[in-house]
C-alpha cells in the first residue's frame, strides 16, 4: 500500500535527519540578545525595540572608531538623532508596574524615578553631542554616549542571560 510505503519511507528519512533536527531544536537558545525580547508584549516589548535600536545606532560608530568605517559626519548625525529620539521617550517607557517577565527592569526604577529621569535626560545630551560629533571628538563622545548606557544599565537592569 502506498501509505505503508510513504511511513517506512518518512521513517528512513528521520533516521537521516534525526540529528540536524536535533540541533535545530536547541538553536533557540543559542540566539544573540538582541532577540531577547521575544514574548515581551506592549510597552516593554516597545522599550526593549526601542534599547535595542540604540543598541544598533552605536553599530556604525563603533566600526567607524576601530578604523573599518570612514569618518562619516552625516552617519553619525543621523545615528546621533535617532538616539536622542529614543532618550526622548525613555521615561514615558516605564510606566508604573510595567514588570512583567521578560523584562529585565529592576523595581529601583520607580523608587528613584527622578534619578531614572535625570539619567534619561544625560543620554539626550550625549546624544546631542554625538549629532555635532567631528572625527577628533567622536572617540571621547562616542565613550560618553556608552557610559550613559552602562551607567544606567548598571543600576537598574538585571540582565537575565
Ligand atoms: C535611563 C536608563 C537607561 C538608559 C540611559 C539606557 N538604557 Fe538600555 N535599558 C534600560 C532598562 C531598564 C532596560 C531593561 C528593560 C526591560 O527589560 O524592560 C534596558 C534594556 C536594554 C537592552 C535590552 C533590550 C531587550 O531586548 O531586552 C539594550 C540592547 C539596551 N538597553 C541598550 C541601550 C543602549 C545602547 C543605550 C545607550 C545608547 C541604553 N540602553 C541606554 C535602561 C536604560
Amino acid at each position: 500500500m502506498a501509505t505503508v510505503g510513504s511511513a517506512a519511507r518518512s521513517r528512513h528519512v528521520m533516521r537521516k535527519v534525526g540529528i540536524p533536527m536535533l540541533l535545530l531544536l536547541t538553536l533557540p537558545m543559542a540566539m544573540p540578545p538582541a532577540q531577547a525580547h521575544k514574548g515581551a508584549h506592549g510597552v516593554i516589548k516597545e522599550r526593549m525595540k526601542e534599547m535595542t535600536r540604540m543598541e544598533k545606532s552605536l553599530r556604525p560608530i563603533n566600526a567607524m572608531l576601530k578604523g573599518k568605517r570612514p569618518f562619516d559626519a552625516e552617519a553619525v548625525h543621523e545615528q546621533g538623532r535617532r538616539i536622542l529620539r529614543h532618550a526622548e521617550r525613555i521615561p514615558q517607557l516605564f510606566p508604573q508596574g510595567s514588570l512583567k517577565p521578560p523584562s529585565e527592569a529592576s523595581p529601583g526604577i520607580w523608587q528613584n524615578f527622578d534619578d531614572f529621569r535625570h539619567r534619561a535626560d544625560e543620554l539626550k545630551r550625549a546624544a546631542l553631542l554625538l549629532m555635532e560629533a567631528s572625527a577628533a571628538t567622536l572617540p571621547d563622545v562616542a565613550r560618553q554616549v556608552q557610559a550613559t548606557c552602562k551607567g544606567c544599565h548598571e543600576k537598574y537592569r538585571i540582565e537575565k542571560d
